[in-house]
């Protein structure tokens, strides 16, 4: 008998149960997988195994993970350490729920990460930790709102974000999100608080230069505010380096401070979003310490726990502190898995072994191997920009090298050059609309800090080659 989706609903062969099975079911041309996939048209490997900076599918392909899948592994794959930490603290206690208690990891994880935190952080700072970067988001955009009321200034709630931006996909992160295509299909449900102008010299959306532009991009959020009810905003959340939507995109010197004096002046709070940039990606602990920059929560995840467990931070500083605790005390927030133990025990263990491997002094060292790796694929007549800092890289293609046109969205060059790439085994995250959220196509590297030289030339080697194939310069 035939179900609904075409497999035979009491033939259990028709069905392959085996767990690394992935097949389609010829008969019917019906897919076998369970799962509800991202795309669901799309075949997908099975990963088994990790090591280093490879992953290996179930047929036994390595891949060179160049893109530590998205800006997530940071020591790379296949640690046993971590495994074996993790089994320890749930052979201990696995759960217990935090409005009943603490656990030894989240104590212990919560002091080390505040301990590498801008300065501000460190004198009576505190980690909320959570599941990973969304919910970090979240519990950002709640806490700002909450600090407001605890200030007694019950008026501000709205957070301010910056157009071509991510910063997680529930719905209040999307709120935030300046992804003009993450942001479509929700447009009905999310509220519209206000976004201001990214810091994006390659396109710059005043069409000037720095640094004689003046930092027009900054000053842009000076204006919005002023034009704006800035009576109503409680908060400004940013990346300092854009990692998915432009690429890899760090903010010019005197950019960050700027935005942080703009935020002063008008009482709100500055979260800065390091959930791609935080632990280390990119050469310093958190991105913000590039500028001196110390902003009032710091948003972080991936890296955290290098994708060992899910895990994401919200680091908050004193001053917020002091707010709760000079009024409610308690935030009206939380989740179950909160602060988890085995995630925080993962955490723990990543951070051992950063610190035993001295792997967070490595990532600038290795970020220029990469780029001098990528001067070939610069010099190409279709790449308009190779950009970022330490290990989060990007590569931007254009159509005309002198004028900086994209290629035109439906040429999907961006997804081309990751298919290619895969003919020769390496893994990159594309993405597209650095421009104006359609046009604009780009590759992000961020490969675990381990990786070695002759693997830097292999992820620029697949590159180029994919551009030869892709695009006929
Ligand atoms: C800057 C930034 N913020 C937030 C998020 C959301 O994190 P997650 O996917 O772990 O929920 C991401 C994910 O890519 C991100 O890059």
């Amino acid at each position: 008998m035939k179900g609904q989706l075409g497999w035979s609903t009491s033939d259990p062969k028709s069905r392959c149960l085996q767990p690394f099975c992935y097949n389609f079911d010829m008969s019917t041309a019906t897919h076998t997988t369970s799962l509800f996939s991202r795309n669901l048209r799309k075949e997908y490997p099975v990963a088994v195994r990790g090591e280093g900076c490879w992953i290996f599918d179930a047929n036994g392909r390595g891949y060179l993970d160049a893109s530590g899948q998205a800006a997530v592994v940071s020591i790379g794959h296949g640690v046993q350490e971590i495994g074996r930490a993790m089994a320890e603290q749930s052979s201990k206690i696995a759960f217990a729920h935090t409005t009943q208690f603490h656990s030894e990891a989240a104590e212990k994880l919560a002091a080390r990460v505040l301990a590498i935190a801008p300065r501000n952080f460190r004198n009576g700072g505190r980690v909320y930790f959570t599941s990973g970067g969304s919910e970090a988001t979240e519990t950002a955009i709640k806490l700002a709102r909450q600090y407001f009321l605890e200030s007694k200034q019950p008026s501000r709630y709205r957070v301010l974000a910056r157009r071509q931006s991510y910063h997680g996909s529930t719905l209040g992160a999307m709120s935030v999100s300046g992804n003009v295509a993450r942001r479509a299909p929700y447009a009905p449900m999310i509220p519209e608080w206000g976004h201001v102008a990214p810091c994006f010299c390659y396109h710059c959306p005043f069409e000037k230069t720095f640094p004689e532009c003046n930092l027009a991009c900054a000053d842009d959020l000076d204006a919005f505010l002023q034009a704006n009810d800035a009576s109503s905003v409680a908060a400004f959340v940013f990346e300092p380096v854009v990692g998915a939507t432009l690429g890899a995109a760090p903010a010019v010197d005197g950019y960050t401070a700027r935005i942080a004096e703009i935020c002063r002046k008008h009482g709100i709070l500055l979260i800065a979003d390091e959930v791609m940039t935080g632990m280390g990606r990119t050469g310093k602990p958190f991105a913000s310490e590039h500028w001196g920059l110390e902003p009032d929560i710091i948003l972080t995840g991936k890296g955290i726990a290098s994708g060992y467990a899910p895990l994401g931070a919200v680091l908050v500083a004193p001053r917020v502190v002091e707010a709760f605790e000079k009024g409610s005390a308690a935030f009206m927030h939380g989740f179950t898995y909160q602060a988890h133990p085995v995630a925080t025990a993962a955490g723990n263990a990543v951070f051992d072994y950063l610190e035993t491997l001295k792997l967070f002094q490595r990532v600038t060292r290795t970020g220029e191997t990469l780029r001098k790796a990528l001067a070939m694929v610069e010099s190409h007549p279709h790449v308009g920009q190779v950009r970022g800092l330490g290990l989060l890289q990007g590569v931007e293609f254009v159509k005309d090298k002198a004028t900086r046109e994209p290629f035109p969205k439906e040429a999907g060059i961006a997804e081309k050059i990751r298919q290619a790439a895969l003919e020769k085994n390496v893994l990159l995250y594309p993405g597209q609309g650095c421009i104006d959220g359609v046009r604009g196509d780009h590759v992000l590297l961020a490969p675990p800090f381990i990786i070695k030289a002759e693997e830097c030339e292999l992820i620029a080697d697949a590159v180029q080659y994919a551009l030869g194939k892709v695009i006929s310069a």
